[in-house]
């Protein structure tokens, strides 16, 4: 069965769809969950999400211009408000009840614009926790890939990190991120949590250009929650492991005394189409830490981001070629299959 078939889409979520700074007044489309969706803002800055499909011709309206509030198609000059509704036809003073636009609500959160795609009414409580990306005690950094794949490709790549010792080993990764992890799941319903650990170990290259080269204790908590949200808690340091009350599996814990770098990944991959992704990451640096530093560890993070991609691509080619191959399972995939349970579990329950 093809990757699309089996995991199919949930619809009553939040998915984030832009960077809060990528909407403005000039109209930006982006295709979520297979619909176009076209993003402005009104004149008091409150971001709009309609349909960038007009109801007449169904041309797309991104291409034309704002009125005011409005956003007027391009083809023939039908206006519509943020609500959807068709205000304007030239030349036609009756405009008929179904000349409108869907429109998605919209909250704008950890400097994101989520979308909610379903039918159901949007629930707030429903957006991830990803508190940190507002708090003076994190240094933020954050960004938007496109990656051409499907999204459960992307969430395996962060669900396993057994493959930074291959994929990264310029940048993150070293060899015994896969050899010497010690690796256990954790399943309960509507969430998958993969906890690491590497003992007094040599540190990767990108690491020992940051740290130097005496080996260093890592840690990395992987939490899945469906339709498509991750958070990694990640660490390092030396002579870390088994220090007293830190619990790397807890949000709540205070990152341990002498950690050389604690940070808090946070991730949104919304599928585009069936073949394609947009990836949302929104990365915290425990602080306080100068900007500098800050930025070169989110320019470490994006480096390796671009090493996922280019494997990702390769991989969703080869699966387009022949959809029906399978897999082999291997002890690494407990997490990547559990969280594709969780995917399809959480789809099933919306269904019925
Ligand atoms: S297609 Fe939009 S006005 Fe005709
Ligand atoms: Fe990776």
């Amino acid at each position: 069965m093809t990757i699309h078939k089996s995991i199919p889409h949930q619809r009553n979520a939040w998915y984030a769809v832009a960077m809060a700074e990528e909407v403005t007044r000039t109209p930006l489309r982006r295709v979520i969950l297979g619909e176009p969706l076209v993003l402005y803002r009104a004149e008091d800055g409150t971001a709009v999400a309609l349909e960038d499909r007009c109801c007449h011709r169904l041309a797309p309206l991104s291409p034309g211009k704002l009125v005011g509030d409005c956003i007027e198609c391009p083809y023939h000059g039908l206006r519509f408000d943020p609500d959807g509704t068709c205000t304007f036809i030239p030349g036609q003073l009756d405009i008929p009840a179904r000349a409108r636009v869907q429109a998605y609500p919209l909250v704008e959160r950890y400097g994101l614009i989520w979308a909610w795609m379903g039918d159901a009414a949007a629930e707030l409580a429903r957006l991830p926790d990803w508190r940190w990306a507002e708090s003076a005690d994190w240094a933020v950094r954050g960004g938007y890939f496109h990656i051409k794949c499907h999204y459960a490709l992307s969430v395996d790549n962060l669900m396993d990190l057994s493959h930074i010792a291959y994929v990264h080993s310029g940048t993150i990764g070293s060899a015994s991120d896969a050899e010497k992890a010690v690796i256990d799941t954790l399943s309960e319903p509507g969430r998958v949590t993969v906890r690491r650990w590497v003992e007094n170990q040599p540190p990767s290259p990108g690491f020992q250009k940051r740290f130097g080269p005496d080996p260093i204790d890592r840690w990395q908590l992987i939490e899945f929650q469906p339709p498509c949200y991750i958070r990694t808690f990640k660490g390092l340091g030396k002579g870390i492991y088994g220090t007293a009350g830190f619990d790397f599996t807890s949000a709540e814990s205070d990152p341990p005394e002498g950690a050389l770098s604690v940070s808090r990944g946070n991730t949104c991959i919304t599928p585009e189409t069936d073949g394609t992704c947009h990836y949302f990451t929104v990365h915290c640096h425990h602080g306080p830490v100068p900007d500098e530093e800050a930025d070169q560890a989110w320019a470490l993070a994006a480096e390796a981001l671009a090493e996922d991609v280019l494997i990702l691509e390769q991989t969703q080619e080869n699966m387009e070629l022949d959809p029906a191959k399978r897999m082999v399972f291997i002890h690494f995939d407990e997490g990547v299959e559990k969280a594709r349970q969780a995917m399809r579990m959480a789809v099933k329950e919306e269904a019925s």
